[in-house]
């Protein structure tokens, strides 16, 4: 059998995992604000039109904050069209993804729904038909105590109290040719800086991420973030990354890889937003928000051109096998490793669009990529340890050699929890897995959790939710403090400790 060990040492850590890496994304497109969060007369909704059936499964998902309304959406968005009395709410062209877009969830509906749903919003302000204006009289309507325009029509709109709206993002993918209003690095640098001055002028305590490239590989990446940071440094607190992965070729073991290089996109931004500091002289760090990531099968999605100008079509419902899960693991366990600098991520999106969660007129269900999350949200809390993996390797086209190992190890001493995250990637063989955790005393395993599926191809349906789940894993064992256990070919595994 193949053999692995991973190498931690109590002394030896990453950082303090932030509980916003665990972050999703709901936009206004296809079915996931209309179907996916709210369908008023649907039986499996509130008094407020509320899909309750999704707000259980965002609930299990633990996810702390939730990125809105965009996304491409937002860059053509009138915040104001979704506020006040629902018939006075104009329909509009949206043009971003050619629907009609009702407006009958907006802002404050997202903030209701963010409450019911254990959350917490990322906003977004439109920087693409819009600017510094309408920036500044969002927050003072969702932040101002009161006495002001904007803060006394929130309260007409019957919220007497601030929705104390802490993280903002400034405008999306503004490098990206298809976005409205896309900008040159320093037309964007320019005017995120003058907005975000604007922004906390009104509200200080808020927190403002500017936009990075779309991906790392846009012909732009690398220098954007530089030119932005120029403009903007003093005025942000973090630079989103946005990446996406997909099987199109169909090579599961290329395609299993991609961790590694979301993992070098990673260290670039850091490197870039650490170079821009050292030619500024700053003792301030910019962080990274990874405000969108996942597996995108579908892209470029144009099956729903038949349905342009209609009121929530289904638009990219990617429907995630087991394959997917394996790789979503792996990049939640990159996500994990860099904690000393990514403090957000969304995985995008929520519910619906490219989504862990789908809903049918009937009931939600759990896409595969929705485990690994929920274990990650669950057990991935406290201080990453920096995970040595010594694996054997498999050679692949994109990243040279890359280990069949993937994991890293995360200790919460306050609650005396200690969990691995591991990914088996070998397609043909189990692995034996060691781990010595002699300094770790009085820990002991509680239980092994396994994902497995005899089909990399295998998805959940409406039919048949439950095709591909977590199931109890078996011969994990302690010996003298040290753990072995064996890991299945292709497996995403979580093996927990307590004291
Ligand atoms: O998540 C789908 C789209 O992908 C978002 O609207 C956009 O920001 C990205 O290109």
């Amino acid at each position: 059998m193949k053999q692995a060990k991973i190498i931690i040492d109590r002394h030896f850590t990453i950082g303090e995992i932030d509980r916003r890496i665990y972050g999703s994304f709901l936009e206004h497109m296809g079915r996931a604000v209309y179907g996916g969060v709210y369908q008023p007369g649907n039986p499996h909704t509130d008094e407020n039109g509320f899909r309750t059936d999704t707000i259980e499964l965002v609930k299990e998902l633990n996810t702390p904050v939730v990125r809105y309304p965009g996304g491409n959406f937002v860059s053509g968005f009138n915040w104001e069209d979704s506020v006040g009395p629902k018939e006075n709410r104009p329909r509009r062209a949206e043009t971003a993804w050619k629907v009609v877009e009702t407006n009958q969830f907006g802002l404050n509906e997202f903030m209701e729904w963010t409450k019911k749903a254990g959350t917490a919003p990322l906003m977004a302000v439109n920087l693409g038909t819009r600017g510094i204006e309408a920036a500044k009289s969002i927050v003072e309507y969702c932040n101002f105590e009161g006495g002001t325009y904007f803060s006394d029509l929130r309260k007409k709109h019957g919220y007497a109290k601030p929705h104390h709206i802490r993280m903002w993002c400034l405008g999306n993918e503004m490098d990206g040719w298809w976005q409205t209003g896309a900008k040159t690095a320093r037309e964007y640098g320019r005017l995120a800086n003058e907005t975000a001055k604007a922004m906390k002028a009104v509200d200080p305590a808020i927190e403002l991420v500017a936009c990075g490239s779309s991906g790392p590989l846009m012909p732009t990446f690398g220098s954007w973030e530089s030119t932005v940071l120029e403009h903007c440094y003093d005025s942000v607190e973090y630079i989103s990354l946005h990446s996406y992965y997909n099987n199109k070729a169909d090579n599961t073991r290329e395609f299993l890889a991609n961790n590694m290089g979301m993992d070098e996109f990673i260290n670039s931004v850091i490197a870039i937003c650490d170079s821009v500091r050292a030619k500024k002289q700053k003792k301030k760090r910019i962080n990274l928000s990874f405000d969108e990531w996942n597996i995108w099968n579908s892209f470029p999605d144009t099956s729903y051109k038949e349905d342009e100008w209609s009121v929530a079509p289904h638009q990219l419902e990617d429907v995630y096998n087991f394959e997917d899960a394996l790789l979503v693991g792996s990049l939640l366990i990159t996500l994990m490793r860099h904690a000393d600098r990514v403090k957000i991520a969304c995985m995008a999106q929520l519910v619906n669009v490219i989504a862990p969660i789908m809903t049918s007129d009937k009931g939600a269900w759990r896409q595969t990529i929705f485990y690994p999350f929920l274990h990650a949200s669950r057990y991935g809390n406290g201080t990453a340890m920096n995970t040595i993996v010594e694996s054997p390797r498999y050679e692949t086209r994109s990243f040279g050699p890359v280990p069949s190992l993937d994991s890293v190890v995360v200790w919460n001493e306050e609650s005396g929890e200690l969990t691995v995250f591991a990914v088996n990637k070998d397609l043909e063989n189990d692995m034996e897995v060691t781990c010595d955790l002699r300094q770790f005393t009085g820990y002991s395993l509680q239980e092994h959790t396994l994902m497995t599926h005899d089909d990399l191809k295998a998805v959940n349906t409406e039919n048949d939710p439950d095709r591909v789940v977590p199931a109890a894993g078996y011969g994990a064992k302690m010996t003298d403090g040290k753990l072995s256990v064996v890991l299945g070919k292709h497996s995403w595994n979580v093996i927990r400790f307590k004291k």
